[in-house]
């Protein structure tokens, strides 16, 4: 099983919730799975570049164009995107650590979501057959934590949709999340239990990724 994992968070694992729970997760799923082959980006080191022009063009201009021919400016402009989608096409799991800031994701997230999510990389899209999938992603676990509580649908809460809805895009439908909420010690009595049992939480879906059938889904034989 091959696992990608994307942390934004600029704090030490001690001082981080989100990374706590990565602990959490990475230490159960390595003792279940120790053949893993982990991938760890820190995008506070591999830091992602805003979306540009060039990108743009590079990233867009042959899905609309037939046979465009990209500048040499256009080529180097996809060169991190290229590398993380080499990552994560090679992934079966990815794994994504963060804070909710804004309610939202940080927004070095937000920018490597923007680069990774580049038709001709990790999916194509035409007229004809729709948003394809050039990865074999099977699932996503979102290890987040928060200050405040939102409940299941609460409108403040763009984190979550915005990465069940990114990544569905692109054909990855099953998200599994662990969230430590109420973090915020000046508002929760109680962020100390919220905190034990998101790890607790993170473990346990640690046991369901380790179970993850990896077998390709045959593509449909195309009607008669
Ligand atoms: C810049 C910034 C923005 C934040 N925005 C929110 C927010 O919108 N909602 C919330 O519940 N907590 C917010 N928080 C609190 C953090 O989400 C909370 O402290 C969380 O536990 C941090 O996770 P970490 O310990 O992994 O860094 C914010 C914190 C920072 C630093």
């Amino acid at each position: 099983m091959n696992v990608m994992h994307v942390c934004a968070n600029p704090k030490p694992t001690e001082e981080s919730v989100s990374k706590q729970l990565a602990a959490a997760f990475f230490g159960k799923l390595i003792e279940l799975k120790p053949e893993i082959e982990l991938v760890n980006v820190d995008l506070y080191d591999e830091k992602p570049p805003f979306y540009s022009f060039e990108l743009y063009r590079a990233a867009w201009n042959p899905v609309f164009q037939e046979g465009y021919e990209l500048s040499k400016v256009e080529e180097m402009s996809m060169n991190y995107a290229s590398k993380q989608a080499e990552m994560f096409n090679d992934a079966d799991v990815l794994v994504l650590t963060m804070p909710m800031w804004n309610y939202g994701v940080p927004a070095i997230m937000k920018a490597w979501i923007d680069q990774i999510l580049c038709p001709g990389l990790t999916f194509t899209m035409s007229k004809e057959d729709g948003v394809k999938p050039l990865h074999k992603i099977k699932s996503i676990v979102l290890l987040v934590s928060s200050g405040g509580v939102y409940k299941e649908d609460d409108d403040r809460d763009a984190l979550s949709r915005q990465i069940r809805h990114a990544f569905e895009f692109i054909g990855i439908d099953d998200l599994e999340i662990v969230w430590a909420e109420g973090q915020s010690p000046l508002f929760f009595n109680d962020c100390e239990e919220s905190k034990a049992m998101a790890l607790e939480a993170a473990a346990e879906i640690a046991e369901d990724t380790a179970e993850i059938d990896l077998t390709p889904v045959a593509e449909e034989a195309p009607a008669e």
